[in-house]
């Protein structure tokens, strides 16, 4: 293990309610950052660790990560693109349908993006003659987003970048914040500066990962520093009361292991409240959300991968079987990382995101290469990190299996997938 990082606080207070009684979820010790790719070297002796864990705020049942990283460390050079991938691009094509239709958006209509990477989600909208404003802190993703015609702010959202946008272009009729609110500490700034840039009859839209899929499909890997909350709709309704904003409706969603998009206005807006958020507020009484066994079962639930998933590997190993690792995602990480995995293990890890590839995975120090490399050195296993894409990898690798190569599949328990499964 590497020095242990400075740039870190431990959470006292909710970044919702402001309580302090904090239910122990999981605490899994220090752990290295779940994108933090290095360069290959002969020593990572100074490789940042930092203590990763949940906790669970009995007032207001946020769950959240233990301790906060700071974010200029986190992201003012970031590598993950918005995957290319067909299960993405699908999706970000159907979230601009329903905004565009549901909300009546028109040429003209102004819309912003929190998060908005390389300017993916925001093209739709362009191409449809809206006026758009990306807003990320990556200075990286920003410049190849102004490079691709979107034109992006490179800064943190904040109260204070929210006047300054609304001054500059005028209020917006539609705000996305797709996977990015779950990694923001001051969520109270950043309701404010969104109340205070939506039209009357702006909207906007949140997507972030589930609470109910988290302890569902026990996607234990959405835990890593990056990602502060961890949200059921009973507290983001009450996130956004707050701070004069109410919630509207809500949809789930297959994306990154179950996701909900939620929509939300100025509580003097005009959009009837749906049927599906009382619909879901329902199931999470259900799932006794408020009480505290349901975080015991979850975390009993992640132990239960810590023990099996490194055996399994160990167990195919000491058979004489090469295993590689397919996705190198950020959860990816978080699962070898967490289950103690060491450098070796894994001979190397596919992925197709070229500013990844030949660098080394944080904490196990796995190489990355690409699906090319992967092709012609292919393994008798891989361990499926990037299992969110399971069937789009599955279908694209219907040759690997129907010639006798298998897959893990880490979550919601370890399992050897192969041709005959399909
Ligand atoms: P994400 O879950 O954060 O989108 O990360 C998925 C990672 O997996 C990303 O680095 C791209 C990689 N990947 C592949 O290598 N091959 C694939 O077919 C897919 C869908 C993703
Ligand atoms: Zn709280």
């Amino acid at each position: 293990m590497g020095a242990s990082g400075g740039g870190v606080r431990k959470v006292v207070d909710c970044r919702v309610c402001g309580g302090t009684d904090w239910q122990e979820v999981v605490s899994f010790g220090p752990v290295p950052l779940a994108n933090g790719f290095l360069d290959p070297t002969d020593s990572y002796d100074g490789e940042p660790y930092y203590p990763l864990g949940v906790i669970s705020c009995r007032s207001c049942r946020l769950l959240s990560v233990t301790h906060i990283v700071d974010p200029e460390i986190l992201y003012r050079d970031y590598p993950y693109v918005t995957s290319d991938s067909d299960t993405i691009t699908r999706h970000m094509r159907y979230v601009a349908d329903t905004c565009r239709e549901r909300f009546g958006l028109s040429p003209g209509s102004f819309v912003v993006e929190v998060g908005s990477n390389t300017g993916s989600q925001l093209m739709p909208f362009q191409d449809a003659g809206m006026r758009v404003l990306g807003v990320d802190p990556a200075r990286n993703l920003a410049r190849v987003a102004a490079e691709r015609g979107v034109e992006t702010l490179p800064d943190f959202f904040s109260a204070e970048t929210a006047s300054a946008i609304a001054r500059g272009h005028g209020r917006a009729r539609l705000i996305l914040a797709r996977h990015v609110f779950a990694h923001i500490d001051h969520v109270a700034g950043v309701v404010q500066g969104v109340r205070g840039l939506l039209s009357e009859e702006g909207v906007f839209a949140v997507e972030v990962p589930y609470l109910l899929d988290l302890f569902g499909q026990n996607a234990f890997d959405t835990i890593y520093h990056e990602h502060l909350s961890y949200f059921s709709v009973g507290t983001l309704v009450s996130l956004f009361e707050r701070h004069g904003m109410r919630l509207f409706d809500v949809e789930r969603l297959a994306v990154h292991g179950g996701s909900i998009l939620v929509f939300v206005q100025r509580d003097d807006g005009p959009w009837p409240v749906r049927p599906a958020v009382g619909e879901l507020l329902e199931l999470e009484r259900r799932a006794e959300l408020d009480g505290d066994a349901v975080y015991r079962d979850f975390a009993l639930n992640v132990d239960r991968v810590r023990d099996e998933l490194p055996a399994l590997v160990r167990r195919l190993a000491a058979e004489g079987k090469r295993i590689a690792g397919y996705g190198a995602s950020a959860k990816g990480n978080t699962i070898l990382n967490v289950c103690g995995f060491r450098p070796g293990e894994l001979e190397f890890c596919s992925d197709t995101t070229s500013l990844k590839q030949g660098k080394v995975l944080p904490g196990t120090h796995v190489p990355v290469c690409s699906p090319e490399y992967a092709k012609a050195h292919a393994p008798d296993y891989y361990l499926l990190l990037a299992w969110n894409y399971s069937d789009e990898i599955l279908r694209k690798e219907a040759g690997f299996l129907s010639g006798g190569g298998r897959f893990i599949r880490p979550i919601p328990k370890p399992v050897v997938v192969s041709a005959d499964a399909l």
